[in-house]
């Protein structure tokens, strides 16, 4: 009888520390992400996930699927490690042959990382896709719609919204918006154009290049984010009067560049409890800006 028990016991130890290492490499992969994505402030593959989950909860996905797909979506350019600056910072219409040659590689070299772990298949495979279109024109395989990922035509999606909206346009720029504080307002009217812009693109596509539901979701959730956005107020608030449900309404880093809290965030307590952590170590001020 002991035996047993003290095999339970052990095949628990053991299950805990599995999932534990699962998530340290989860949190190692981020790290790396991170560091390709200087040119959006570190934000782009955080949006990419909150905004994939919602919509494949919208459509029904749940419990592992929709787990995987949030994981697939925060590492989709884990593949940019290695790649130049100039690289990173252009947009794909405007690199050169050679430059595409090497960015287009990209979705294969985050496949050949991710799938030497049986636990990243799925993930894998979104990671691979999601840069093809249901109409063939997409790469690297150029696939047409019944052999891509359903996960990857969410990420495809919310990618190509998230460049759209938030990608800067020129360095100073850059360097300028990351010291402004923001203005719900200022926002929302800096980015219509853009919005409607990307919005319209998608639309026209949808069913060709991309799935209807997948747009109709976003755009539903889009529409109703911003109006709601324009309805609120920004506050600044100390971190012990924070409440679940608020969001963030600027980006905060640690002194290492970390991404500790992204604009456009909802609270959770667990998130709040971690924001307090950065107050003690002097990483966070004690007041942060968020939308009531
Ligand atoms: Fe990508």
């Amino acid at each position: 009888m002991e035996n047993f028990d003290d095999k339970d016991k052990l095949i628990d130890q053991l299950s805990d520390q599995l999932a534990e290492n699962f998530l340290t490499t989860l949190e190692i992969l981020n790290r790396i992400v991170l560091m390709t994505e200087k040119f959006y402030d570190g934000s782009h593959s955080r949006f990419v996930a909150e905004k994939v989950e919602r919509i494949g909860s919208d459509l029904g996905l749940k419990d592992e699927s929709l787990t995987e797909l949030k994981i697939a979506a925060q590492l989709h350019d884990l593949g940019k490690i290695g790649f130049s600056d100039t690289l990173l910072f252009k947009n794909s219409n405007e690199m050169d042959i050679n430059e595409f040659k090497i960015y287009s590689k990209h979705p294969e070299i985050a496949y050949n990382i991710l799938n030497v772990n049986p636990h990243f298949n799925e993930i894998s495979k979104m990671v691979l896709f999601h840069h093809e279109k249901m109409d063939g024109t997409g790469f690297p395989y150029r696939l047409t719609s019944e052999k891509i990922h359903y996960g990857a035509k969410i990420i495809s999606v919310v990618n190509i919204y998230h460049n759209a909206i938030f990608k800067r346009k020129t360095i100073n720029q850059r360097n300028n918006q990351s010291i402004q504080n923001i203005n719900a307002q200022t926002f929302l009217d800096n980015t219509k154009e853009r919005f409607n812009n990307v919005m319209n693109f998608l639309y026209s596509k949808r069913g060709s290049q991309f799935e209807t539901k997948v747009v109709e979701a976003l755009l539903e959730i889009e529409t109703a984010e911003r109006r709601a956005m324009g309805e609120k107020t920004i506050i600044r608030l100390a971190v012990n009067q924070l409440e679940p449900g608020m969001r963030i309404a600027e980006d905060y880093f640690t002194s290492f560049g970390m991404l500790i809290a992204a604009r456009g965030e909802t609270l959770t307590s667990d998130s709040i409890k971690a924001l307090f952590r950065f107050v003690e170590t002097n990483e966070l001020p004690m007041k942060i800006l968020v939308m009531e």
